[in-house]
């Protein structure tokens, strides 16, 4: 194992990461999925798969389907719920991992459920930080996402932040008006960090004519989502001035995180490409290394 290339390695929200790239949130499971195939301390960290308060089945298969430009996906936030993260899931990250980060990502169906999921994982060994996944249906107000309500972001983050004194990201969804806006008022909440992007909303059909996600509609990742989530960052970073930002969406390569790097953003998420080929975070680990890619 190499050690830390002084020019990679930053301070964010006042943790050590070794480089920028993380793996994003729900294309690495709770890591031990990856034990096998990659060498996560290689990475600067990881981010969960969304943890709620309850365990989740998720949605109907198939649950992800391949276009040109990338992925449509409806995984429906499965995962085993807050007691089982805690007691199965963390221990095994906080005893196998020695550098990379990890980033617990936590969604919510209600606001006072992104309190209770951040004050019951708070104090978790292995736990550098966690990130709202903002772009969760609030079933109580018809079906609009969290993170496209003002006051429901100002809510959330503030709860959140009186739960835990880990740092706190706010994760935001591309197709927000102002995006930028929206990251204001989650850093004037108390938000130590921004994420941009999360899927954006899409839909297709297959032959048959019926939709080729179980669910019906689902996300859209990877490399069509280059360019928004670049500009997304530029713009969070322009007009938030300081705070530290992710940037996520269509990474593949060192060039493309160097394309978020250049607008400011901190720290790199990729997703839909590591799902492709699980070697290729290293490989990009090393061509930054090396200045290549
Ligand atoms: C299969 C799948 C599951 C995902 N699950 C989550 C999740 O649990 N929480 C979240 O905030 N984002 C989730 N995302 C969004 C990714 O973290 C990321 O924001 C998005 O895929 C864009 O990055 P990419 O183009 O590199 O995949 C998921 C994406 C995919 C493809």
């Amino acid at each position: 194992m190499s050690s830390a290339v002084p020019g990679l390695s930053r301070t964010v929200f006042g943790r050590q990461f070794q480089n920028p790239l993380l793996l994003a949130a729900g294309t690495a499971g709770f890591g031990r999925e990856l034990a096998g195939v990659m060498d996560l301390d290689r990475l600067g960290g990881l981010v969960t798969k969304a943890v709620s308060l309850e365990p989740r089945q998720g949605n109907r298969a198939p649950r992800v389907a391949e276009f040109r430009g990338g992925m449509l996906n409806s995984v429906g936030l499965a995962n085993p719920g807050l007691d089982r993260v805690r007691a199965a899931y963390l221990p095994w990250l906080a005893a196998n991992l020695r550098r990379a980060q990890v980033l617990v990502n936590v969604v919510g169906f209600t606001v006072e459920e992104y309190g209770d999921v951040v004050g019951g994982l708070d104090g978790a060994a292995g736990v550098s930080a966690f990130e709202l996944n903002l772009s969760c249906p609030n079933t109580s107000a018809g079906g609009i996402e969290f993170g496209a309500d003002a006051g429901c972001v100002r809510r959330i983050v503030a709860l959140c932040r009186s739960r835990t004194r880990l740092p706190i990201v706010a994760k935001l969804s591309p197709v927000l008006p102002d995006i930028a806006g929206m990251a204001l008022v989650a850093r004037d909440a108390g938000a130590d960090g921004i994420a941009v992007v999360n899927t954006l909303p899409g839909l297709l059909f297959a032959g048959s004519g019926s939709p080729r996600v179980g669910n019906g509609n689902g996300g859209v990742s990877g490399p069509v989502l280059l360019p928004v989530g670049v500009l997304a960052a530029a713009r969070v970073v322009e007009r938030t001035g300081g705070i530290p930002v992710i940037g996520i969406g269509g990474v593949r390569s060192a060039a493309d995180v160097r394309q978020y790097l250049s607008v400011g953003a901190s720290l790199v998420a990729m997703g839909t490409a590591a799902l492709a080929d699980p070697r290729l975070p290293e490989r990009i680990v090393d061509q930054l290394e090396r200045g290549r890619g």
